[in-house]
């Protein structure tokens, strides 16, 4: 079978890869019907993310087919259509039982890590009674393959830690997939002004689209001024920060009212500043986060209700045999517009 493999920093092929095979009874294969790509493949391609062996298929979100389980799978059969998280969990362990999906310890965030992906043909699914989510029929199975990774991480790093209220100001800082995903789901919560900070004004024309009340071009206008500005002088609630470099955090410090919380979605690769010697009396909170997808099954069903539209986050369409294309296309997002790019 055909598989994206990362060679190695700057470097990737379309392979033939083995099929993979139950290597433990609490596994699942799945037949990959869609896949995408996620900013996280960018990081591991630059090279950020050592802890992944050049050999490794990429690739943590997407829907299927089950092809074969474990003797120890009683939640799925071959022929099941399952929607595949991001993280793998054992479900038994101390931070499985305490929702730490993310930190579960035998598992976590293993697919296209430190086991092969989704970008692929098939896939080996570990703990999969506890890894996977069945997809109730008659389902937009494309568009659930934005609830792998990217509505859980915005709703849970993002609008959950962030703690946004009715009636309440949040600041998303960056209008990528990720903060698009915060700004969808910060509307469960009706906050009274969702401002979009990001320095691409495609992205941000998309982000009025999805619900932002106001958005702002930290590029050309002086991001701090025109929040405060736009909240009477006090700043917001809640600041989400959606980029991942230490600009974009120490932003989320400025824009912060007393009493308000920051909430730290992006992966840092360097040191931040915290101002620790202004902060230290203006009553906030800051939270950091990986994704726990404990939030999936939620989220499913505000899909299956129509009160989220994950479609509006597909952008662009390949069959696998073009993913290099699809690779370029959501690289060059400032050029081609892209979002998520679905393939398969
Ligand atoms: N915590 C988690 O569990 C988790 C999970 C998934 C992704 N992430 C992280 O979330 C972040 C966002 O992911 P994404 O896929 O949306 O990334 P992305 O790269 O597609 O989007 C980032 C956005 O930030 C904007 N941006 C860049 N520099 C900026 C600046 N100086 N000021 C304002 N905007 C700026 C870009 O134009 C872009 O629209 C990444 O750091 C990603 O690694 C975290
Ligand atoms: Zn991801
Ligand atoms: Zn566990």
């Amino acid at each position: 079978m055909k598989g994206l493999v990362y060679r190695g920093p700057g470097k990737k092929a379309l392979e033939e890869v083995p099929h993979p095979r139950i290597e433990q009874p609490t596994d699942a294969v799945v037949k990959i019907l869609r896949t995408t790509i996620c900013g996280s493949d960018l990081h591991i391609l630059k090279g950020d993310v050592p802890t992944v062996k050049p050999g490794t298929v990429l690739g943590h979100e997407g829907v299927g087919v089950i092809e074969e389980v474990g003797q120890a799978v009683s939640a799925f059969r071959k022929g099941d259509h399952v929607l595949i998280s991001c993280i793998s969990s054992c479900g038994r362990c101390e931070y499985c039982k305490r929702g730490m999906y993310s930190h579960c310890s035998v598992a976590g965030w293993m697919l296209g890590h430190t086991i092969h992906g989704t970008q692929a043909e098939y896939v080996r699914i570990p703990f999969a009674d506890t890894s996977l989510h069945r997809i109730p029929d008659g389902m937009d199975e494309e568009a659930l393959v934005m609830l792998s990774d990217i509505l859980p991480t915005g709703f849970e790093c993002g609008v959950l830690n962030g703690k946004v209220q009715p009636g309440s100001t949040v600041a998303i800082v960056g209008a990528g997939p990720v903060g698009l995903a915060a700004l969808l789901t910060a509307q469960f919560y009706s906050p009274a002004e969702i401002i979009m900070i990001d320095l691409d004004d495609n992205r941000l024309e998309v982000a009025l689209t999805f619900g932002a009340t106001k958005t702002v071009n930290s590029g050309r206008e002086n991001a701090v001024e025109r929040v405060m500005a736009l909240t009477g002088g006090i700043g917001v609630d809640t600041a989400i920060e959606a980029v991942g470099i230490p600009a974009t955090f120490v932003l989320c410090q400025d824009i912060v009212a007393p009493g308000g919380t920051i909430a730290n979605v992006g992966v840092h690769g360097t040191k931040a500043d915290l101002h620790l010697e202004r902060l230290w009396a203006h009553n906030i909170t800051l939270t950091t986060r990986l994704v726990d997808t404990v939030t999936t099954p939620m989220l499913l069903k505000t899909v299956q209700s129509k009160k989220l539209d994950p479609q509006r986050l597909i952008t662009h369409r390949f069959a696998l045999a073009d993913i290099l294309e699809a690779y370029e296309t959501f690289e060059k997002a400032a050029q081609t517009r892209a979002l998520k790019v679905i393939i398969g």
